[in-house]
């Protein structure tokens, strides 16, 4: 085993810190705040916190009584810690974190990894095993998007550092309650509401922890991390090459990514292109500069609920394994660059490139009306690149109006910016602006070029 030593680095601007991670960072500003010992490493933290308080606030009206009691008994004491911290101001450009911060409909992960199903043995085994036979170098081990985090807790058995990575604070604040030894018992609303009961170990795994962060914003220092493990997340990530970067940036030399998941897209693929599975892992690895040790298709078991009840689904996917090995530093990567650049105050190149919305990859705004006993409400709905759809506020609507139809594939961001900025309600400045720009693009939202389409066809 290594020594288990995290090397951190700003998720802003990329500034190294070393073993000693600051509250703040020195060049950029971006706040580290930690609720319940669990660090909250994101571009905008406080967006964080702030979507813990609201959603904690609307638990009476969101859950079942006996889920109602069990949430906040484990998450009002993290509300009160939050009581502490600075109120920061939230704007519509900060609705991409406020929307991925949810909690609800997560509990089945819970009961997954925390009772003992035959589903999550299977996957700890599995997991385990291909660190034996492919990953000689044990010092940090990193779950991202690890959900209810029962990996994690696994892997501490065999590396010194096991960190779980996600995007969610509430779902990481039940997970710990459980990693440190703690009970819940929830009910199901995907088993017909069924009473589970859950505890974590009577030890808990030294090493193990938790930590709030994008998989595409990674808070730690290049070569740093000796395993990243992904499990279902490059379906559902909006732009898994992003992430598929960022692994490859913190791996160490030689360091091992494995992957278990559904087959995934690339946001740069054609309209029509299919899915990418098992065939089209060598290239997508190579392209990244990583050496595929084992690719192969595995049958496993998602959210299987039958144990519960005889009526609910028990379900077997096809998913992708691999395991691959980093090959070397990828070339930086210069819209990168300039958004770190603009966070350390060292230039406003990313203000000169233009974003531009991706073929086939569109988004819709809906805007109507929905009717019920309580009379007409007006509505709009976000359909997303991703396909995904979701109410949202009126005022969220006539941003993002505004916002996309400055984004022509003309426009430079200063001037998108120009745009939108003046007629937004609350202020945008040009930090917040270039931050929601940066998570658009990391969600696989548009993509940013560093010249106009107009100045390519020049001779
Ligand atoms: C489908 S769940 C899978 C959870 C867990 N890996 C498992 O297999 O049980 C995806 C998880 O990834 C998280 N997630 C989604 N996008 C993420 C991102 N960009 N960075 C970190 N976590 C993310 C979600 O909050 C969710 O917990």
């Amino acid at each position: 085993m290594g020594n288990g030593d995290i090397s951190w680095s700003c998720v802003r601007c990329g500034r190294a810190f070393g073993a000693a991670r600051p509250d703040a960072c020195v060049v950029c500003g971006t706040e580290a705040p930690s609720i319940l010992g669990i660090p909250i490493l994101t571009f905008r933290p406080h967006v964080s916190i702030d979507a813990l308080r609201t959603q904690l606030a609307t638990v009476p009206d969101a859950a079942q009584p006996v889920n109602r009691e069990a949430v906040k008994r484990v998450l009002d004491p993290a509300l009160a810690q939050t009581e502490g911290l600075p109120r920061r101001p939230i704007g519509t450009s900060d609705f991409m974190a406020t929307r991925m911060a949810g909690w609800e409909d997560r509990f089945t992960y819970l009961y997954i990894d925390w009772t003992d199903t035959e589903e999550f043995r299977a996957d700890r085994a599995f997991v385990l095993d291909a660190v034996l036979r492919h990953c000689p170098d044990r010092s940090v081990a990193a779950v991202l998007g690890c959900g209810a985090g029962g990996l994690v807790a696994s892997l501490a058995t065999a590396f010194p550092a096991s960190l779980g990575l996600d995007v969610s604070l509430p779902h990481l604040l039940l997970a710990d309650h459980l990693l440190r030894g703690g009970a819940l018992s929830l009910q199901l609303p995907q088993a017909r509401w069924r009473q589970v009961s859950m505890r974590g170990p009577t030890t808990p795994p030294r090493g193990a922890g938790f930590i709030v962060a994008d998989a595409a914003a990674l808070p730690f220092a290049p070569g740093s991390i000796s395993l990243v493990v992904t499990q279902y997340l490059l379906d559902i990530a909006g732009a898994p090459t992003f992430i598929a970067r960022e692994i490859n940036r913190v791996l160490s030399p030689g360091g091992v990514w494995l992957n278990l998941g559904l087959p995934f897209r690339r946001s740069s693929d054609p309209p029509d292109a299919g899915l990418l599975t098992c065939d089209d892992m060598p290239a997508f690895l190579d392209d990244l500069a990583f050496d595929a040790l084992e690719i192969r298709r595995r049958r496993a078991m998602f959210h299987d609920l039958s144990a519960l009840d005889e009526w609910l689904p028990a379900s077997v996917h096809s998913t992708i394994f691999f395991a691959a090995k980093k090959r070397g530093d990828l070339a930086p990567d210069p819209v990168a660059r300039a958004f770190e650049g603009h966070a350390a105050r060292r230039g406003t190149a990313i203000l000169d490139m233009i974003p531009r919305l991706i073929a086939g990859r569109r988004i819709h705004l809906l805007e109507g009306w929905s009717f019920g006993p309580g009379g007409a409400k007006p509505r709009v709905e976000l359909i997303a690149a991703s396909g995904k759809s979701m109410s949202i506020p009126g005022p969220l609507g006539a941003f993002l109006r505004r916002l996309l139809s400055s984004i022509d594939g003309e426009r430079t961001a200063r001037e998108v910016l120009a745009a939108v900025g003046s007629a937004s309600d609350d202020a945008l400045t040009e930090d917040d602006f270039v931050v929601l720009l940066r998570t658009l693009m990391l969600r696989g939202w548009l993509e940013i070029g560093q010249t106009r389409p107009s100045a390519q066809r020049q001779p």
